[in-house]
């Protein structure tokens, strides 16, 4: 039977930081559903359709891998599908609190879930999409942290373009 889990988050934007954890990702199920979260109350740089289109290009060429929007429950989608597991990424300490949090209620929700946690790699534990908006606001060079098309997206969205 085909592993599949989703992969959540806000990807305001996708960084390589993220980009690890698919990879290793890939690795361990058979598809990843990528949802991408409307998250209204974050206040997002890019809107959810902007998201949805840059990581869907930025993962155009990795096989099994699929890209959608999510305005509801996480824990509904993957009733929806017969998808068991959550993806997801531990950069540090700092996030596990919130981490558990999150993997616990949606086991409460729904008792099949499961949340997979992947290790960052130790090049990008520090990295957070805020951190590279906020250095791209700045003027600053953000090659390091996120692809160049993510980069290029982010220019022209802070020079009040849209980026669909
Ligand atoms: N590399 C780099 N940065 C990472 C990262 C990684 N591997 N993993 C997480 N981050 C960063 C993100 O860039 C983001 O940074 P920011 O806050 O500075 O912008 C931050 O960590 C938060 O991570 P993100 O993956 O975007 O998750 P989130 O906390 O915004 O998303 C959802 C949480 C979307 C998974 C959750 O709200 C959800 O499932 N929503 C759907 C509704 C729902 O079901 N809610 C109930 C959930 S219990």
């Amino acid at each position: 039977m085909n592993k599949v889990a989703v992969y959540p988050g806000t990807f305001d934007p996708i960084t390589y930081g993220h980009l690890d954890i698919l990879e290793m990702g890939c690795k361990i199920f058979d598809e990843i559903i990528i949802c991408i979260a409307e998250r209204a109350e974050k206040n997002t740089l890019f809107t959810l359709e902007e998201r949805v289109s840059t990581v869907s290009y930025i993962v155009k060429d990795f096989d099994n891998v699929s890209v959608e929007p999510l305005t509801g429950l996480l824990v509904k989608r993957m009733e929806m599908g017969g998808i068991k597991f959550i993806l997801r990424g531990l950069r540090a300490v700092s996030d596990f609190d919130y981490e558990l949090q999150m993997a616990l209620t949606n086991s409460e929700l729904d008792s099949e879930i499961v949340t997979v946690f992947l290790p960052g790699k130790h090049e990008h534990l520090f990295l957070s999409s805020s951190i590279v908006r906020e250095v791209a606001i700045h003027g600053g060079d953000v090659s390091k942290f996120v692809p160049e098309y993510v980069k290029h997206k982010i220019e022209l969205k802070l020079r009040g373009k849209t980026c669909l």
